[in-house]
């Protein structure tokens, strides 16, 4: 952008009292976000040369929160919530002398667009007014600062308490995101009162002191008025949420996702889908979640900062930081742990839990198996009911299977082990030394057949009378095979 801000404000040092909260009302979060986040991607694309965050309740939490989503804003400490207009003041006063555009905007209003910000901000630098409001026409304006205007000229902004009948009537509101020619700005900031229904001082005074000093305000009218809407308690938390959800979706659609059921499917804000994915109801895709092409997740799956592959299916599944390979499939009730990574056309099947394991293309562990610290080979089996044992009680250790392998059912992979290319196992084998390539591994004892025993030791039970009808019975143990 040819005329970029000289500076961002973002106030953010309220306490969010309607939240009733432990944490400060700018860092709960929609879409993956933090409200605060939210607001902060909205801004970047001004790319001011300064961005700073005014923090106050909870400031410890906050710039704990902006060192990892944006370690290149500053923070401005609010000590007192004296106001909007006290807070802006103590954010210029980290910047120190002002020239050029300064935009402020409030720390709660997630659903605000960089486009929408962006051609505030050229409708402010085109019309030269010393602040520009950024207004919206809404249904209900309770609560809100109304847009009071002279003609087409803005002349105040009154909050609601302030309101007499007839300025309560006005729908015509302030959004809480304002630009200001910086040196105007430091001047009135000066000046603020406290004289109002609630004592503080109120950025929005900024308008009548301006218009004191003969500069001009203008207001520019938000194209959507939900975009504008803040969020001061969990009710309207969750109404914001869904209002991006219902965005979010609609983009992906646009861009080619099927969604059977929006309502039931939420997308975080950095997710990423290919064209022809579909997504099944009850689906949550969360954090840096990417699916590619043609793969098909859901019904009923939650999918954090996972990548899906191209054609593959996930079904009913809990995946956490795991990567699921081309024409995967995985599920129905399947749980990955982080790093769970799945080759190509591999299959994680019913029940089956994994962590920290690497299954190989081609490779199948259909079910009811825990598989942890492993390395699995290409085209290798998996028996159904196996246990990689990786915790002595002290220490996690590694199991490694080759290629081709195909081992039993029930078996126990004693790690740390290594199971050799191409080798088998037999049903219900422990497996707690290294199996040699292609050799076969069984353990335990040669089964035996105490022939007559339920009748002899469980007389008069429904088994011993269905033993005695399917035989003559036997009395005596066999003694060739005991
Ligand atoms: C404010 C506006 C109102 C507008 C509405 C839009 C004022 C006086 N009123 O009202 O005209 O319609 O936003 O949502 O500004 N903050 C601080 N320090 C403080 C007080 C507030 O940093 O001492 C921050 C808050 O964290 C918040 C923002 O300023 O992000 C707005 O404060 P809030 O109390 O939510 O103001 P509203 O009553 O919503
Ligand atoms: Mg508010």
């Amino acid at each position: 952008m040819s005329d970029a801000p000289t500076a961002v404000i973002i106030l953010a040092a309220g306490q969010g009292t309607r939240m009733k909260s432990a944490r400060p009302k700018v860092l709960h979060a929609i879409g993956g976000r933090s409200l605060l986040g939210h607001v902060l991607a909205a801004a970047r694309p001004l790319a001011a040369r300064e961005t700073v965050v005014v923090v106050g309740a909870g400031r410890e939490q906050v710039a704990e929160h902006l060192a990892q989503v944006a370690p290149d804003v500053r923070t401005a400490v609010q000590e007192e919530q004296l106001g909007s207009g006290h807070a802006t003041r103590v954010g210029v006063e980290l910047l120190g002398q002002v020239t050029g555009t300064v935009v402020v905007l409030n720390g709660d209003a997630p659903l605000l667009t960089d486009s929408t910000l962006r051609s505030f901000v050229e409708h402010h630098a085109e019309h030269g007014d010393a602040m520009t409001i950024l207004s919206a026409v809404v249904p209900d304006p309770t609560g809100l600062g109304r847009i009071v205007r002279s003609g087409e000229r803005v002349t105040a902004i009154v909050e609601q308490k302030d309101a007499t009948a007839e300025q309560a009537a006005i729908t015509e509101i302030n959004a809480g995101v304002y630009a200001f020619d910086g040196a105007h700005l430091q001047d009135v900031l000066a000046s603020l009162s406290r004289e109002n229904a609630q004592g503080e001082e109120y950025l929005t005074e900024a308008v009548t002191l301006l218009l004191e000093r003969g500069r001009t305000v203008g207001a520019y009218v938000a194209p959507s008025y939900e975009e504008t809407l803040g969020c001061n308690d969990r009710i309207e938390l969750a109404a914001r949420g869904r209002q991006l959800n219902d965005r979010l979706c609609r983009k992906w659609m646009r861009e080619g996702v099927t969604i059977v059921d929006p309502q039931t499917t939420w997308i975080d804000a950095d997710v990423e889908l290919a064209s022809d994915v579909t997504l099944l109801p009850g689906t949550h895709l969360a954090g840096a979640t990417k699916v590619d092409e043609g793969a098909t997740v859901g019904p009923d799956c939650t999918i954090i900062d996972c990548e899906i592959g191209a054609g593959a299916s996930v079904v009913r599944t809990h995946a956490e930081l795991a990567v699921v390979g081309t024409g995967a499939s995985v599920g129905p009730f399947a749980y990955l742990r982080p790093n769970s990574r799945l080759g190509e056309g591999g299959k994680i099947g019913t029940f089956v839990e994994t962590k920290n394991a690497a299954i190989g293309a081609q490779s199948k562990v259909p079910h009811l198996t825990y598989v942890g610290d492993a390395t699995i080979g290409v085209d290798t089996n998996i028996g159904a009911s196996s246990v990689f044992v990786n915790y002595d009680g002290v220490h996690k250790s590694h199991t490694t299977i080759g290629d081709h392998c195909r081992l039993g059912s029930d078996n126990m992979y004693v790690a740390p082990v290594t199971v050799g290319d191409g080798a088998y196992s037999g049903a219900g084998t422990v497996i707690r030394k290294d199996v040699p390539p292609g050799a076969l591994a069984v353990s335990g004892g040669p089964q035996r057949n105490l022939l007559g025993w339920v009748g002899e030791n469980r007389p008069g039970t429904a088994s011993a009378e269905a033993a005695a009808a399917a035989s003559e019975p036997v009395r005596d143990v066999d003694q060739k095979d005991a």
